[in-house]
């Protein structure tokens, strides 16, 4: 059995992971197995430097191989935002949904995709970055109760459902996180005995 510690306390993301990660041999720690850990600042300018200073931050105080994500919401019609600062648009789930619809009243183009960098680190240094992408539009209401954020307004392209409205596997299947990791999986598999995740 080997380690990897999923750089976030957020329980959503750490269901999607052990869902994803559900057929390997690896055990998913999180930061809530490290009470005491000292969160460090996301003042990154782009997914991939948030990614990066989360994992390299935990894989050096939890001694394992660790894996953080950064991802958001990037609007067409609003040039990228709410992008990096998605999880900050505004104080809640409800409130930021708000905020999204409020700001593209009136637009035509409501096209949006989600973004999910995946950064693996190991003593404090990132090893390898990964992308992942969903691209859809961005419906008039919210529908659905399933997810977080912003999924009730999100509607994947080739689907009628919003993102809330899929069921988790669905979700998963398309899902920008899904898609990050897909890439990352076969590094993860071959690398993470190397690194010294087995013990
Ligand atoms: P972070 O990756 O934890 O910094 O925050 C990303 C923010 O983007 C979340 O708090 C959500 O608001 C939004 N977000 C990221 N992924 C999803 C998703 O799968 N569904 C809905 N919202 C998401």
């Amino acid at each position: 059995m080997s380690y990897i510690v999923a750089a976030t306390g957020n329980q959503h993301k750490l269901e999607e992971y052990a869902r994803l990660l559900a057929d390997q041999d690896i055990e998913v720690k999180s930061l809530n197995d490290y009470p005491n850990y000292p969160e460090p600042e996301e003042n990154g300018s782009s997914f991939k430097e948030n990614a990066s200073i989360k994992a390299a931050a935990a894989s050096k105080y939890c001694a394992v191989p660790a894996f953080a994500d950064d991802s958001g919401l990037e609007v067409e019609a609003l040039d990228g935002r709410p992008g990096i600062y998605s999880s900050r648009y505004a104080p809640t789930d409800a409130e930021r949904i708000a905020k999204l619809l409020k700001e593209l009243e009136g637009k035509e183009n409501r096209r949006a995709r989600f973004v999910c960098v995946i950064a693996i680190a190991f003593n404090g240094e990132v090893i390898e970055t990964f992308e992942g992408e969903v691209t859809g539009t961005i419906l008039l209401e919210p529908r659905g109760e399933n997810g977080f954020g912003y999924d009730p307004v999100f509607q994947p392209d080739g689907f009628d459902k919003s993102f809330a409205e899929l069921t988790g596997e669905e979700k998963n299947r398309i899902s920008h996180r899904a898609n990050a990791y897909a890439k990352a999986l076969e590094f993860i598999e071959d690398e993470l005995a190397v690194l010294g995740g087995g013990f």
